[in-house]
């Protein structure tokens, strides 16, 4: 693809980005890597030239603000709560992410995540590598199962509805809650989050971090979700009260919890590492060469759109859907 301007724009890559989409882009564009999202790291001349930004990281306000010829943010990702969208959004700064490219990947990390945690699969092998079915015979009949379940989602958008036609496939009851009914689909809706709870036994949250999802899946959640409960994360970890998972789960209030996310990456609090009842992934909901590759592609054909003849990105975010490019 040709680069439509005379000038042609540099990209900034803060912190570290799949090399894929720094491939995709060196041929059209002069490259700049720095540290992180940092004011103070930029130089003059990077002020001067930057027009583009590809970054799995945090792009703040002040970064943005820093980039006086910025036109485009290319998040790497489709949970973009590490971009504030809304302020490039009013100074016409475009964002993009990257959806559906990911969804049926996570969808099914979701479900195999909500498997280990019900039915202990990870302490099983583990059971069995570390010799005690030779020495101690079985492992324990397990007091969790997917049985007689009822399954609400949290977030009943692109992820959350791959989740829910998969679990409908178990031949279990699917709920959800979004802050509105989706049109066309057939499950209840709850319209708060305690409502869902109080109605399932199965909570797995698909949520964007957003102000108002912020530790919104608190004690009263969980106490709503029941001894028999089970909490599954793959959405963000800010969404989670996690001293009141933490406690819930040392309690007995919920049975168990499978967490893909956390409140703050990588650093997961030891007394979730230390429950017996807590299934723990470092984020890898995504995490294949084949869905990273194309999340990988979508970013840099965002920017490489936005700066051919067609001058529009293909994948805006929902704050930056009105901004045009500049001529
Ligand atoms: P999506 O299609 O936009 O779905 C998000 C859903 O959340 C929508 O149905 C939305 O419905 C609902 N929602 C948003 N704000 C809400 C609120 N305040 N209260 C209740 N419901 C709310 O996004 P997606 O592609 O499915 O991705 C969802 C999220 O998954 C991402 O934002 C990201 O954080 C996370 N994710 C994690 C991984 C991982 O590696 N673990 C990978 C991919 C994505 P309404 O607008 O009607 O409320
Ligand atoms: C990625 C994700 O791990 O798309 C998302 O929202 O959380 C994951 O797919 C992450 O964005 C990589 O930076």
């Amino acid at each position: 693809m040709t680069v439509s301007n005379s000038e042609t724009p540099a990209i900034l890559i803060p912190g570290l980005l799949h090399p894929r989409v720094a491939e995709r882009l060196k041929s059209a564009f002069p490259l700049v890597e720095l540290a992180s999202g940092d004011p103070a790291l930029l130089t003059q001349e990077m002020k001067a030239k930057v027009r583009g930004i590809a970054s799995a990281g945090r792009v703040d306000a002040a970064f943005i603000d820093a980039l006086p010829h910025l036109e485009i943010i290319a998040n790497f990702g489709v949970g973009y709560d590490g971009v504030d969208a809304r302020h490039a959004g009013a100074r016409g700064i475009m964002v993009t992410n990257t959806p559906d490219v990911l969804t049926e990947e996570v969808a099914d990390t979701a479900v195999g995540l909500l498997i280990n945690t019900v039915r202990e699969l990870p302490r099983a092998e583990a059971w069995l590598r570390d010799g005690r079915w030779v020495r101690e015979g079985g492992y324990r009949l397990t007091p969790g199962t997917l049985r007689g379940r009822r399954i609400g989602i949290f977030g009943m958008g692109r992820i959350g509805f791959a989740v829910a036609r998969r679990l409908e496939a178990f031949g279990l009851p699917i709920a959800y809650h979004n802050r509105r009914p989706v049109n066309g689909v057939a499950y209840d809706y709850f319209p708060t989050l305690k409502q869902l709870a109080a109605a399932v036994d199965t909570l797995v949250s698909v949520a964007p971090a957003t102000p108002q999802t912020e530790k919104i899946v608190d004690a009263g959640i969980f106490e709503a979700l029941g001894a028999n409960g089970v909490f599954v994360n793959v959405g963000r970890g800010a969404t989670v009260d996690e001293a009141a998972l933490v406690a819930a789960l040392s309690k007995g209030t919920i049975l168990a919890a499978g967490l893909d996310v956390f409140t703050d990456e990588p650093n997961v609090p030891q007394a979730l590492i230390d429950l017996p009842n807590a299934s723990l992934l470092p984020h890898v909901a995504s995490a294949t060469v084949h869905t990273r590759q194309a999340m990988a592609d979508l970013a840099a054909d965002n920017i490489l759109s936005w700066f051919s003849q067609a001058r529009r990105a293909l994948t805006p975010v929902p704050e930056t859907a009105e901004v045009t490019a500049r001529v």
